[in-house]
């Protein structure tokens, strides 16, 4: 059972957690923007994950939302490349949150480490409640809804991933195989076109009467490059090949991002206040104040103490931000004593200013125009839909909810 045209397609999200980072322009955006250009892209806020711990203060997540989307927009990520969409736009997420919670145990979702560790970090929250339990499975359905091969996030979430793809596979244990698969397969083999679905029918025919391995390899290729069928016919093209049913849902892989995580400006997490982070659209006088006060090596007290870049979150940014030579003079120029801690900050200042500079004005543009960023999510929640139809119909029939 082949599952590589779900190898193409890659799902994230991202909480809405308002004005984003050089944490996440670094360690998530930069990487989106890439893939985007090399995958089929869906990019979802997920508020409803929100609501999972906000739900006593729901009064900012729409602000947030819009706040974020702007964002990613002005990092690059592109509505014309990816599906930009908000989950809550699209409630096949939901549905299938809900069929899924049929088979999901209990005990898989009380078993997932960041359940306990949430409930204790965020103690002045009451999370004893059935939407937080099911926080993982609901993220099991944003992607299991698009059938994602990919799902890019950070080694934090890795968990998660785990946990959808048990799910997945007890639901294809469970429903794999559809009832009339032979028939559907047929019906898509016809969608191929008469001379693509005759090549189609004598490779398997090779394969399965001779064993012909080849014929195998370019059948799977001539269906890979099929452009004009559903994701769901290709799956029944791919099982067909080889004889067996058709995988419902594919499991899903954790794509890891190569970029370090940034610390916040004190050298702890970023973020945890509003000035221990730059933000995207911080302003350069902004940007300066917080790179002055960042402390630096403890241990420089004076200007002539030598000090040790690997103890400093200024050198941290260094490395992120800077040229090859100008973290060379930091760092012997650090270590000598041969230059103070604002003269090294000033390159900095520089190329944080300069990297944020083109990505501040497209966020302008969008910032002045809300109804742009208001139909670029509207369109892709209705693209997302599209594809979302498609899974459930297949989910509901596979458990015996067909009515027609
Ligand atoms: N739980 C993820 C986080 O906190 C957010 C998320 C929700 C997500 N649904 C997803 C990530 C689907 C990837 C795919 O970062
Ligand atoms: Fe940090 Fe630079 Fe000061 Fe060294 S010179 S302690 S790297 S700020």
């Amino acid at each position: 059972m082949s599952s590589m045209d779900s190898q193409r397609r890659v799902v994230s999200g991202m909480r809405p957690s308002g004005r984003l980072h050089l944490g996440h322009y670094h360690g998530v955006l930069k990487n989106w923007v890439r893939l985007q250009h090399e995958y089929e892209c869906f990019f979802c806020i997920v508020d409803w994950h929100a609501l999972t711990t906000d739900y006593e203060s729901s009064g900012e997540i729409s602000q947030n939302v819009m706040s974020m989307a702007v964002d990613w927009l002005a990092a690059g990520v592109s509505p014309s490349s990816a599906t930009l969409f908000i989950q809550s736009q699209v409630p096949e997420h939901a549905e299938l949150h809900l069929l899924l919670s049929m088979i999901c145990p209990l005990g898989w979702l009380e078993r997932v480490p960041s359940y306990k560790e949430l409930q204790q970090n965020l103690q002045d929250k009451n999370l004893d409640t059935y939407g937080f339990l099911g926080y993982p499975l609901l993220q099991a359905a944003d992607i299991l809804l698009y059938r994602a091969g990919l799902v890019p996030v950070g080694a934090d979430q890795l968990p998660h991933i785990e946990f959808a793809r048990d799910v997945a596979r007890r639901f294809n244990h469970l429903y794999g195989r559809e009832d009339d698969f032979e028939s559907k397969a047929e019906a898509a083999i016809r969608k191929l076109g008469k001379k693509t679905s005759r090549l189609y029918v004598s490779l398997r025919k090779n394969y399965q009467e001779q064993g012909d391995v080849e014929a195998l390899n370019t059948a799977r290729a001539v269906i890979k490059e099929q452009q004009t069928i559903t994701i769901g016919d290709q799956e029944r093209l791919y099982g067909y090949l080889e004889g067996c049913g058709k995988l419902l849902l594919p499991e899903p892989q954790a794509l890891l991002g190569e970029a370090p995580k940034l610390s916040g400006l004190d050298g702890g997490k970023m973020a945890k206040s509003n000035s221990n982070a730059i933000y995207l659209r911080d302003t350069p006088t902004e940007i300066e104040e917080k790179i002055r006060r960042m402390p630096t090596d403890p241990a420089r007290v004076h200007r002539s103490d030598p000090g040790e870049p690997t103890r400093c979150p200024v050198w941290q940014m260094h490395l992120a931000h800077s040229e090859e030579a100008v973290c060379q003079w930091a760092e012997q120029g650090c270590r000598s004593a041969g230059i103070g801690c604002l003269e090294c900050k000033a390159p900095l200042i520089d190329s944080i200013k300069a990297d944020l500079a083109p990505l501040q004005e497209r966020a302008l543009d969008y910032e002045q125009n809300p109804d742009l960023v208001r139909s670029i999510l509207a369109e892709g929640a209705e693209r997302a839909r599209d594809e979302a139809r498609e899974t459930l119909i297949d989910v509901r029939q596979a458990m015996g909810l067909n009515y027609r």
